[in-house]
């Protein structure tokens, strides 16, 4: 079965970034992919910003990105880029921990001014982990993003852009 691995570099689960993950979940989930999501601002804060390497419950999260088959990076953009919380995950993964894995960045954004953002800060540093298949970034900014009665709802651009970007992945393992 065809893995996916979600990564949340926001600072909150009540961000209308955990909307995008959350559909983003239930599309992969519909095709029959096992999704799990990392909440990084949960793991344990020191370890983070120590890079403790020898931190239990970061490896036991690395052990799971390495599980994947398919890696989503979601991060909202602050200060032009993605956040230094995603970024103390990030130093801990292998050398070459992404290497042929299926990559997608996602970003959600207070405006359009940085639309550019994951393309030249967050897209390096994804090569330099061994990444060569890395999706066009997912760009959605928040007023797209609604909080409504026990979770989030996505305008409809904002969906298809997701279901556009990510009709590339399928359940099943090709050559398997
Ligand atoms: C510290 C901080 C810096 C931010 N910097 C930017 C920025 O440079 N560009 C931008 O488009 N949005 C920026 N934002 C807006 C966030 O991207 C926005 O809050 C996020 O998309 C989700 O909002 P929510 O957590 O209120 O749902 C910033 C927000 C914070 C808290």
């Amino acid at each position: 079965m065809t893995k996916a691995i979600l990564i949340n570099g926001g600072n909150s689960v009540s961000s209308r970034l955990t909307g995008v993950e959350q559909y983003i979940a239930n599309n992969l989930t519909a095709k029959g992919i096992e999704v799990e999501t990392i909440q990084v601002h949960q793991l344990p804060a020191e370890d983070l910003i120590t890079a403790n390497y020898k931190s239990e419950a970061i490896a036991a999260e690395i052990v799971k990105v390495g599980a994947a088959d398919i890696v989503v990076f979601l991060t909202p953009i602050y200060k032009g880029s993605y956040t230094g919380i995603l970024k103390t995950f990030i130093d801990l993964l292998p050398q070459k921990g992404l290497e042929g894995k299926q990559v997608f960045p996602v970003a959600i954004g207070g405006s359009i001014a940085h639309l550019l953002a994951l393309e030249y800060s967050l897209k390096p540093v994804l090569s330099i982990l061994g990444a060569t298949n890395i999706d066009c970034p997912i760009y959605i900014v928040d007023s797209q993003v609604a909080r409504i009665e026990g979770g989030f709802t996505l305008d409809e651009t904002a969906t298809a852009r997701i279901d556009n970007v990510f009709s590339t992945v399928s359940g099943v393992k090709v050559g398997v």
